[in-house]
This record gives C-alpha cells, structure tokens and sequence, in this order.
C-alpha cells in the first residue's frame, strides 16, 4: 500500500471505471437506423449529463474480431456435467438475452488493460490479454467473523451448492447495459456455507491481482491494487445476490471473471468483484476500490438510481447492448421490488 498513488482530480478523470465512450456496435445502430451509407449516426454516444443521444459522426465499420472462447480450464471431476444448468424461471427478463459473443468482448476488467489502452476504445478488449491467467484449482480464502475459515476448494463449493441459471439484466455506471444468463448459486448460500457470526455486518471480497499473468496489474501502478469490493450483510444475504460461475450455460470465460465472481444486478457493475479469492466478514463498511480512487463518485451503496447523476454522466439512459436501443433506467435496475426495502 505504501506505493499507493491516489491519483488528482484531474487524473481520476482518466481513470475512473468509464469513459465516455461506450459500446456501439455501429453495424447494427446503423442498420436499425437505416443509415448504411455512413454520414451522421444519431446514437448511443451520450456526454456529460446530456439527456438526448447525440449526432456524431460515424466511425469505419470494422469487421469484429473471432468470438473468444469461454475458457475451460477451471477443472474438477464431474464440472462438465453440471452445465448447463437448470434455468431458475423466477427471474424471467423483460428484455432479450445481449449476444454471447458481445458479452465475451466488451468487458470492464482493468486488470487486463494495458496502460496504453486506458483511455481507447481499446481498453474494452480484455479478452486479448487473459491467456496467461491462471484460474485452475481456485482457492477463496476466508477469514474474519466466521466459523469455517481458511482455505476451501471451489471446486467443492460447487459440488456441495450446485448451481442453477438465472437471467439478470446487467447495468454499468457507463451507462450501457446487458441482459446475461449467468450460472451460479446465491451469494446466501455461499455465507450459509462459512457460517458467519451474528457481529458480522458487511462482507469484503478480494479480487486476484497477479502482475505476472495480468498486464493491467503490471503496469498501472497508480490503481490500489487487488480490487476489494464489498455489501452490507443484509445485502449479501438478499435472494439476488448472486456468486456466478458460468454464462451462457459454460463455466465463465476469463474475461468475466473466471471462476468465480460476483453478480448484484440492481447495483452498478463495479460492485460485481470478478475472480475473487479472498471473502472476509466483517462488523465494519469496509473501503472499496473505486470508493478509495474517487470517493465522491462512487459511493458504498451504488445502487442503480437514474435520478443520480454520476458527475459525469446523468444515469437516466442506457444503450443496451445487442442493438444498441436507448431506454430509460430503472431504479434498483428494475429490481426493486426485490431489494427497496433494504434501504428504507
Ligand atoms: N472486477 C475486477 N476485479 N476488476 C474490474 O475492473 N470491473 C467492474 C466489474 N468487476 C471490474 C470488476 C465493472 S466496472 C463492471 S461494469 C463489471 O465488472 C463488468 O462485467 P463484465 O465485463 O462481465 O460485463
């Protein structure tokens, strides 16, 4: 922590979870808006707290990249017959599922930026960089008010828990959104399983963060590096809250999070931990990664508020992700029957 540099101002700007610039996946907006021939695109391309899209110009159609594969590497005897899993019907979406293949390729996964990249489009591409990681025989340890502590094999978590799919809309400060089938178990089962202490009040996760395997880690020495996120018990405790293994009915590929993340779909992205090795339960709100960066950008809660503007970007809008529509945010992400009362 020593060599902690908390950036300015003026560098947070740089640096914080989003740009401006968002997925557009030009092809289709441009079709849709039957603008084949270039010129203008009125799109998804929002500034500031602007509350209508803005006209800009259209870049070059590119042709995308090969779909990257769910990585499968994280191994266990019998982990192949547990996916797909059965689809838990209870958490039916009002939308339709965003593409497998844009849900593997634009990702938020600053350990896997390369500094360079931090301020392009580019920084999207994680993909690209995760070859080297190394998420077999995964391990979480747990520590603090608990009484299973120690080191547990998630292999045998998922033997023990087992794992059923759910369909969650899936909303980033950035302001685009998804619609993800994720495989997993709740969070309450994974809390049930270590047995928490009643003085436990909050729950702290710990993200891997190997410079060696992940280029992000290595180069941008300025980030206060693991990403530690963390819920309030009663948060973590709520039906959906989710701990994810897999999407689209296979373990999860590196660049979401392999193999194991979380998934609180009515809170903003950043507070869905991906890889996570360490969970601690504590009797205190525990500081977060982006919270200690910028602390009055992103807040301990970050619940999903479209009456709250981030101090870049008003929240009101999202641009979903596969074609690219405009639509109104939701408060609580649209779960709020599920979770309003934890913050009455
Ligand atoms: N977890 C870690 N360890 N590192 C990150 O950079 N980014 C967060 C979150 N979890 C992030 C992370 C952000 S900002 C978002 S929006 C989501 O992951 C994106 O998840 P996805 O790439 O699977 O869509």
């Amino acid at each position: 922590m020593a060599n902690i540099k908390i950036p300015k101002s003026w560098e947070v700007q740089k640096i914080k979870p989003v740009d401006e610039k968002i997925y557009v996946n030009r092809r289709k907006i441009i079709k849709q808006l039957g603008l084949m021939t270039g010129g203008l695109l009125a799109g998804s391309f929002l500034s500031g707290c602007e509350k209508e899209p803005r006209v800009i110009p259209t870049p070059p159609v590119v042709t995308p990249p090969p779909l990257p594969v769910g990585d499968k590497t994280f191994t266990f005897e019998g982990m192949n017959n547990l996916y797909p899993a059965t689809l838990n019907p209870k958490y039916e979406l009002d939308r339709t599922l965003s593409l497998e293949s844009d849900v593997l390729r634009y990702n938020n996964f600053y350990e896997f930026i390369p500094a360079k990249e931090l301020n392009n489009e580019a920084r999207y591409d994680a993909y690209k960089y995760v070859s080297d990681f190394d998420n077999r025989d995964w391990k979480i340890q747990v520590t603090g008010l608990a009484n299973k502590t120690g080191f547990f094999d998630l292999g045998d978590i998922i033997q023990s828990i087992g794992l059923e799919e759910r369909t969650y809309r899936h909303r980033c400060v950035e302001r685009w959104s998804m619609a993800v089938p994720w495989t997993g178990f709740p969070l309450s089962k994974l809390i049930q399983f270590f047995e928490p202490d009643n003085k436990a009040t909050h729950i702290r996760t710990v993200s891997k963060a190997n410079p060696a395997t992940m280029i992000g880690v290595r180069e941008m020495d300025w980030f206060p590096w693991a990403y530690f996120e963390g819920l309030r018990m009663e948060e973590a405790m709520n039906e959906l809250a989710f701990v994810a293994t897999g999407l689209y009915g296979k373990p999860l590929a590196k660049q979401n999070g392999a193999p194991i993340r979380l998934v609180i779909p009515w809170k903003y992205g950043y507070k869905s931990p991906k890889s996570i090795i360490k969970i601690e339960f504590l009797d205190a709100e525990p500081e977060t990664f982006w919270h200690q960066i910028a602390p009055d950008e992103y807040s301990f809660l970050s619940n999903v508020d479209p009456t709250t503007p981030h101090p870049a970007w008003s929240q009101e809008l999202e641009t979903k992700i596969i074609n690219g529509d405009i639509v109104p945010t939701l408060p609580y992400n649209g779960y709020g029957e599920y979770v309003a009362n934890l913050y009455k």
